[in-house]
């Protein structure tokens, strides 16, 4: 009896440890064959008459799991007194939600209340790149929805003024590794920045400089009349990269020349190992597309989250 007591008590201990690992590529294979379909016909309709729809659910996708887990948190409205994940501060440009109501709608329809709104996030994040011309994979399914989302927890996401050792602690909280960093960083190949984003680096950049020194003299100028210190224009910005509806590697290419956006992807240049794998993904796709299946795979797996909600804008 002693024995199997601690069995079971050694079962259990390995399965709470192991909780990330707990997906499955067949999780639905029963109860909701068709979903990986069903949510890639969503996309795609959407994506055809929207452009920007693909950037939009990759972020949404990296702030889900960065907050509490992909637990879809980042998908619940405000309610009452308490002011959601999604109108906080970093909420800048977060869009297209009513892409996942639609794909939730339409997988509600063939298999009613099994699917969580967090594997259908994870889904169209993948369909997201896929479909901007970036590699496919396998999504790992089975995550449950959270019941919680706090609008003061949004500032848990890293910001762009990070340096090296601040993205790698916030990275590290989530076990993440620096290869995911700087593999996931080239999300940015895709979408637009608002020039609050990377306002830091083209005025009153330190005691010294006007500008990021780090920063291509030329890009600099642009992005300044872009974003002129008075009378800027409201939603200024740019697209992350020329190709901003392409999933490519041009974003490394950029770094190595001083033309990325944001602190933190400049940064990435910053400690051997990072400016190792810039350059490495800079020379070959191949790889960075290898690198960053892995990661998002790795990223996707955050855990969180205990029902399966009905609609992905309230909890049951
Ligand atoms: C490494 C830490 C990261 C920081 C500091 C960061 C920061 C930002 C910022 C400030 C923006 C622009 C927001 C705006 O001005 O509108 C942005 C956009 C974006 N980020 Fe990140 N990000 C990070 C990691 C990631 C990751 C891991 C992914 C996905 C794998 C990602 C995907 C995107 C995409 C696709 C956009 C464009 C969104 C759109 O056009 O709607 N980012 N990011
Ligand atoms: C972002 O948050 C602000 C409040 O902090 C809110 O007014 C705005 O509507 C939010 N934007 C989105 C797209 O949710
Ligand atoms: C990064 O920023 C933090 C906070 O400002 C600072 O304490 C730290 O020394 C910086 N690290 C590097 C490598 O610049």
């Amino acid at each position: 009896m002693a024995i199997m007591v601690s069995f079971l008590c050694l079962v259990l201990m390995f399965s709470l440890v192991s909780i990330g690992d707990s997906l499955s590529l067949n999780y639905y294979e029963k109860t909701c064959p068709h979903v990986d379909f069903i949510v890639a016909k969503a996309v795609k309709e959407a994506t055809s008459k929207d452009k920007t729809v693909p950037a939009a659910l990759l972020r949404m996708h990296f702030h889900d799991c960065f907050i509490r887990g992909c637990d879809a948190s980042v998908l619940l409205n405000s309610k009452g007194k308490n002011q959601a994940e999604k109108d906080g501060p970093p909420n800048i440009s977060l869009h297209a939600f009513y892409v996942i109501d639609n794909a939730k709608k339409a997988v509600e329809a063939s298999c009613p209340g099994v699917v969580s709104c967090a594997d259908i996030l994870a889904l169209a994040a993948r369909d997201a790149v896929f479909l901007s011309g970036g590699p496919g994979w396998d999504v790992p399914k089975g995550r449950k929805d959270g019941r919680t989302s706090k609008a003061s927890e949004s500032i848990q996401l890293p910001a762009p003024t990070f340096n090296i050792s601040q993205l790698k602690q916030s990275f590290s909280q989530r076990g993440l590794s620096m290869e995911d960093l700087v593999a996931l960083s080239g999300g940015h190949t895709l979408g637009f920045s608002h020039c609050s984003s990377f306002r830091n680096r083209i005025h009153n950049f330190d005691a010294k400089h006007d500008v990021d020194p780090s920063m291509n003299p030329s890009f600099a100028a642009k992005l300044k009349s872009i974003c002129p210190l008075k009378n800027q224009p409201k939603n200024a910005g740019t697209t992350m990269d020329p190709s901003p509806t392409t999933f490519d590697n041009t974003y490394y290419k950029l770094i190595l020349q001083g033309k990325s956006l944001f602190s933190s992807d400049q940064a990435l240049l910053t400690t051997p190992k990072t400016k190792n794998l810039v350059s490495e993904f800079a020379t070959s796709k191949d790889a960075f597309y290898k690198a960053f299946v892995k990661s998002m795979i790795k990223m996707s797996n955050i855990n969180g989250g205990q029902e399966i909600r009905k609609d992905c804008r309230v909890v049951n």
